[in-house]
């Protein structure tokens, strides 16, 4: 088969990984691609949002598939030029994708489908949010409607806090994306990320994890697009997943396919595990970055089968994937001042050093020079993952790699898994 993969990410890096590994793969390419991803495949040179140029691409190789990484490219219609084109395409439609392209439509899809979730408003301007505090307690919830890379969220912890970062977003400070917001109740409870794919009318659940959303130790500091992960996530047992595919994947899944836009590809359900049962964060269209890292070193089974089946309607022929008994964790190296303002081009060495075969390094952020000196970006830039018998081993691993790259520009958490530690 011959696959196109769309992105740049760690995601996308460790979706290559995982991909490339399958004897049923002739030909690979990556677009735009990473210095990570030149080793393992081919890149083309075309952003995510290129549509025209990635569908013409897929078209000059015969791709059998493409495999849409990041939701800028489903939003911007990525996976309906594909079906147009006739071509297969793990990723959901631009009208399927506003599970995460709008939170606002998420919220009232959430509100018809009777997917449990916290209380909200929306607001198109700085007046009436501001009044619309008045409904909820502290810690207040201000999100961005649209897509802001997961840097759209601020959790203030008081009413002088919550209106600046209003005041903030209908500046521009969240882009584009602020210029319509959403206020929510504070949710106490667990954090979870689960993986669920479907097919149009099949669904199959496809792993869980737990991400660290905060950028410094002890869960401090602005919200970011994530910087580490660890699964198998103890939060989940067996009853949280049985009631959030229950309650949220089944009746997402059938509620978009009602309005008229089925599902193909992967939803992350974003949940906080509550006293009432699992409640809906947010969704997201694509897989979680960097939960999908942690993901794919534990999946035994080839990925290919079910990103096809996806795609063709067929997830219904495959067994249920089967996970390596082993725990996963991932380490996100940023440069610092992330997720704000962060200088780029600082150089990282060590980074493609021989970490032994229980460590992968995926990279997220990176360019490289013509004599291969590596150099991040101004936001996440690598991701260093391990596995071991259980969650201390992995992390003791991941860590002890990390120690083993020499990038004083950058940062990173150290206590990625605490949660599950500490139980
Ligand atoms: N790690 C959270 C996200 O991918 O949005």
């Amino acid at each position: 088969m011959n696959i196109l993969l769309v992105g740049s990410g760690g995601r996308e890096h460790a979706l290559a990984w995982k991909i490339a590994q399958s004897p049923l793969v002739t030909r690979l390419v990556a677009s735009p691609g990473n210095p990570g991803m030149a080793k393992i495949c081919e890149l083309a040179p075309w952003k995510p949002t290129e549509v025209a140029r990635l569908v013409q691409h897929a078209r000059e190789m015969v791709a059998d598939l493409v495999v849409i990484g990041p939701e800028v490219a489903i939003a911007a219609g990525l996976a309906d030029a594909l079906a147009d084109a006739g071509i297969p395409c793990f990723g959901p439609t631009a009208a399927a994708g506003r599970l995460e392209s709008s939170k606002a439509f998420t919220k009232a899809f959430a509100e018809r489908h009777h997917l449990p979730t916290s209380r909200y408003r929306i607001c198109e301007d700085r007046e009436t949010a501001h009044a619309a505090l008045a409904d909820f307690d502290p810690p207040y919830v201000v999100k961005a409607d649209g897509l802001a890379a997961g840097k759209g969220v601020v959790i203030a912890p008081d009413r002088a806090a919550a209106e600046a970062a209003i005041d903030d977003a209908f500046a521009g400070g969240f882009g584009e994306a602020g210029q319509i917001i959403v206020l929510e109740e504070f949710l106490e409870g667990e954090i979870g990320s689960l993986f669920a794919l479907c097919d149009g009318r099949t669904s199959k659940l496809f792993g869980w994890a737990q991400d660290h959303k905060r950028a410094f130790d002890g869960d401090e500091g602005p919200n970011t697009g994530g910087m580490g992960t660890y699964s198998p996530a103890p939060v989940f047992d067996l009853d949280l997943v049985a009631q959030t595919d229950e309650r949220l994947v089944k009746r997402a899944f059938k509620g978009i396919a009602q309005d008229g836009a089925p599902y193909r590809g992967v939803l992350f359900v974003e949940l906080m595990s509550t006293r009432d049962g699992p409640k809906l964060v947010e969704f997201n269209a694509r897989f979680g970055d960097p939960e999908c890292q942690v993901l794919m070193l534990r999946l035994e089974s080839d990925l290919v089968p079910y990103l096809v089946a996806c795609a063709n309607g067929t997830l219904a022929d495959l067994p249920d994937p089967v996970w390596r008994d082993e725990a996963a964790v991932c380490v996100v190296l940023a440069t610092r001042g992330y997720p704000g303002k962060a200088e780029a081009g600082s150089v990282i060495r060590g980074a493609d050093a021989d970490f032994g075969p229980h460590v992968q390094v995926f990279h997220a952020g990176t360019s490289t020079d013509p004599d291969g000196t590596i150099r991040a970006g101004s936001g996440r830039a690598l991701n260093v993952c391990a596995t071991g018998a259980d969650l201390a081993e992995a992390r003791e691993r991941a860590y002890a790699a990390v120690a083993r790259i020499d990038w004083p520009e950058g940062f990173h958490r150290t206590d990625i898994g605490w949660r599950a530690l500490a139980r």
